[in-house]
């Protein structure tokens, strides 16, 4: 079948993720997620990450069970990944133009050939600009809080507060900002279940993928 690519691209807590797995699970995409070498890098570097402590870095991604791990030095780290401070230096570090390229490429070189869905900020607008499928996931700023929150277990209000400037931090940066690609479809989520939201997603991907194959 070639590769056929979906791109989910939207703010933290708009659903990417939980989209993106179900995806995988349901109608057998792999999920790549891009946020997480950005997070690997926060978690591993930290914020004063240089140009050759990346270099010298010994950072794999590789495919399990139709999503990916990351692994540093043959230890997995995809489990430590997920707290709100590692999410506030990974945002920090991705306004780094030699950090973009580096997590470009290793995501890149992930999706070569199959049936992908890859979820980030920048998928549908530089990682891949010609994907099949470009879905764009918004939300509002306490519902995207409340649902991080519940995930992760950190106070309401201490996400609220990193999330509003990651938003921030993503949608201002002067390279590869937070913004709706040309062609993507945008989905609100805010007030949809998951399933609402999987069933109009998949039936945006069906009307491409049939389209493509007719
Ligand atoms: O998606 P997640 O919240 O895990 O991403 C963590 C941070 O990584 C984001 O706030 C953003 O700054 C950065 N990121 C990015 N481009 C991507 C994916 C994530 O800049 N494609």
């Amino acid at each position: 079948m070639g590769k056929f690519i979906v791109t989910i691209d939207g703010p933290a807590g708009s659903g990417k993720s939980t989209i993106a797995k179900l995806l995988a699970k349901k109608d057998d995409f792999v999920h790549i997620n891009s946020g997480a070498v950005y997070r690997a890098l926060a978690y591993v570097l930290g914020e004063n990450l240089g140009i050759e402590k990346l270099s010298n870095l010994n950072l794999e991604l590789s495919l399990k069970e139709k999503s990916i791990r990351v692994f540093c030095d043959g230890d997995d780290i995809t489990d430590r990944l997920q707290s709100e401070e590692i999410g506030r230096v990974a945002s920090k570090i991705a306004q780094i133009g030699f950090v973009r390229d580096y997590v470009n490429k290793k995501v890149r070189d992930l999706a070569k050939n199959g049936k992908f869905v890859i979820d980030g900020r920048d998928c549908g607008t530089v990682i891949f600009p010609h994907a099949n499928v470009k879905i764009f996931l918004v939300a509002n700023l306490n519902e995207r809080a409340k649902r991080r929150a519940l995930e992760t277990g950190e106070k309401f209000g201490d996400v609220l507060r990193i999330i509003k400037k990651r938003d921030k931090e993503d949608s201002e940066r002067d390279i590869a900002p937070l913004v709706k690609p040309k062609e993507a479809y945008e989905v609100d989520t805010t007030s949809k279940s998951i399933e609402e939201v999987y069933k109009e997603v998949k039936c945006i991907i069906r009307r491409v993928y049939d389209n493509r194959n007719r």
